[in-house]
């Protein structure tokens, strides 16, 4: 056995340090060390002779790659997210917010799988099994022959497993509430959830199956405790969503075997989870065209594109420092934003207070909705509304110029499907025969959007 070792564990990164301090050197927060004995811990044990691994040149592997053998769960908008299906003998991370549906998204999923003739085994650690049959029978999927067991040590669960035909898909819900006696800390610390989670991951690795851990993330969007996963795993997906609003969007923040940028969008619905395949008619469903400081935005959402309304709101402040607040979008550029509308189009918003909000609890991280964001934003200090039929996209430079931006021709596209007649963009991204279509107003400088909003 291994000399017991003391160690003080950051719960917040993971940082490990020597002695304890009120405040982790490495991130910063306080009285996030806990002492952890790791005697034999991760990586621990008896020492082991060393043995000469083998080397392989990269070009001798020409012939043998492939794309990865996926398994898709028939649920499109999950399968968009995951770049075309689970990847065999990956693991995979869903972290958010208690309560947005992680646990009832994966349901779907399993029974979805099981449907289809392959094993999956959901282990709930948070739920009983009777509780996750009546969630079952609530979504209608209780038929489907998915394998529920309510474990948390990680031994007992490696054992299920093995017992019976190796399943294709592992749900462990949550990865929070893992342990595994081989190391002595209290379930839910750093160093219990890192080594069930390697345990858990190396299993995947040995047997082929895709194993989901569910995280919980805490009130500063953080994942607290499988934060420290996030590095081992293969894929990051969060499911975010806003309080009132039964949108739920999948995001994935990291992926080995796909494109991060994609989302799926789901609703919320009393039977469970449903699919919306055009999320530009939901997000633009609640709209009042009539009001001033809202404008819609012809967004991207990977490969998708998505249309929602921007809203601003500008009033007289009374604080000697005005109110800067936003939802669904960046602090930083909005600020910037704001910036190019002083100085360079004359539009005086210094002493106002700013809202501004996504709407229908979207968070967009293109640059192209800084256009979108000016229109709002002098819409609503002028008192003028926008066209009702017409769409904003553009990126702004501190200069005050609008640059072009990519997809514009399926940007466009989407606004037309959806009736909108005329659009505010980038005069570089006009294309010659997109230049004949009527209603495309190409701006080069931010003035120039601010003088056609006031005339
Ligand atoms: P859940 O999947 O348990 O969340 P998580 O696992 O992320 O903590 O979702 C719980 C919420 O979803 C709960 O507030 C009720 C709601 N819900 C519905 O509205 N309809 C349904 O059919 C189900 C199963 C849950
Ligand atoms: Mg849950």
């Amino acid at each position: 056995m291994a000399k017991a070792r003391l160690q003080f564990i950051c719960q917040n990164c993971g940082a490990v340090s020597p002695r304890w301090q009120g405040r982790c050197e490495s991130c910063g927060e306080w009285n996030t060390l806990v002492e952890e004995n790791t005697a034999g811990g991760i990586g621990g044990g008896p020492g082991k002779a060393a043995v000469r691994g083998r080397v392989v040149e990269l070009q001798a592997l020409a012939g043998e790659t492939k794309s990865p053998p996926r398994i898709a769960s028939g649920i499109a908008e999950l399968d968009r997210v995951t770049g075309g299906g689970f990847v065999r003998g990956s693991a995979i991370l869903l972290g958010g917010d208690p309560g947005i549906g992680k646990s009832t998204l994966l349901l779907q999923a399993s029974a979805a799988l099981a449907a289809r003739g392959e094993r999956v085994v959901y282990i709930s650690g948070e739920e009983a099994v009777a509780q996750v049959r009546l969630r079952a029978e609530r979504m209608g999927v209780s038929a489907a022959p998915v394998a529920l067991a309510a474990e948390t040590s990680v031994e007992d669960i490696l054992a299920t497993l093995e017992a019976g035909k190796p399943p294709a898909l592992v749900i462990l819900d949550s990865v929070q509430t893992l342990w595994t006696s081989t190391v002595e800390s209290a379930p839910g610390t750093v160093t219990q959830v890192r080594a069930s989670a390697q345990a858990m991951i190396r299993y995947a690795k040995q047997s082929g199956a895709t194993i989901i851990l569910v995280g919980h993330v805490t009130k500063d969007g953080q994942i607290a405790g499988p934060r420290v996963v996030e590095h081992m795993v293969d894929a990051v997906l969060y499911f975010e969503g806003e309080g009132g609003h039964h949108f739920r969007i999948l995001r994935a923040v990291k992926n080995r075997f796909g494109a991060t940028d994609e989302i799926g969008v789901f609703e919320m619905t009393g039977g469970g989870l449903s699919q919306v395949p055009n999320p530009s008619e939901l997000f633009l469903g609640e709209r009042n065209a009539a009001s001033p400081g809202a404008a819609v935005f012809a967004g991207m959402e990977g490969t998708r594109p998505v249309l929602v309304e921007i809203q601003a709101l500008v009033a007289p402040s009374p604080l000697g420092t005005p109110r800067r607040a936003v939802v669904g979008w960046d602090g930083g550029r909005l600020a910037m934003v704001l910036a190019v509308l002083e100085s360079h189009c004359g539009v005086k918003l210094g002493p106002h207070d700013v809202y501004l909000a996504v709407a229908g609890g979207l968070r967009i991280n293109e640059p192209a909705a800084d256009l979108a964001v000016a229109a709002a934003l002098v819409s609503s200090l002028s008192g003028i509304a926008l066209p009702a039929d017409c769409v904003y996209f553009g990126e702004v430079s501190l200069s005050g110029a609008v640059r072009p931006v990519v997809h514009a021709a399926q940007r466009l596209k989407e606004a037309q499907k959806l009736g909108f007649a005329k659009a505010v963009l980038p005069v570089q991204s006009i294309d010659k025969e997109q230049g004949e279509t009527p209603g495309l107003v190409g701006i080069d400088q931010l003035a120039g959007l601010v003088a056609s909003i006031a005339a």
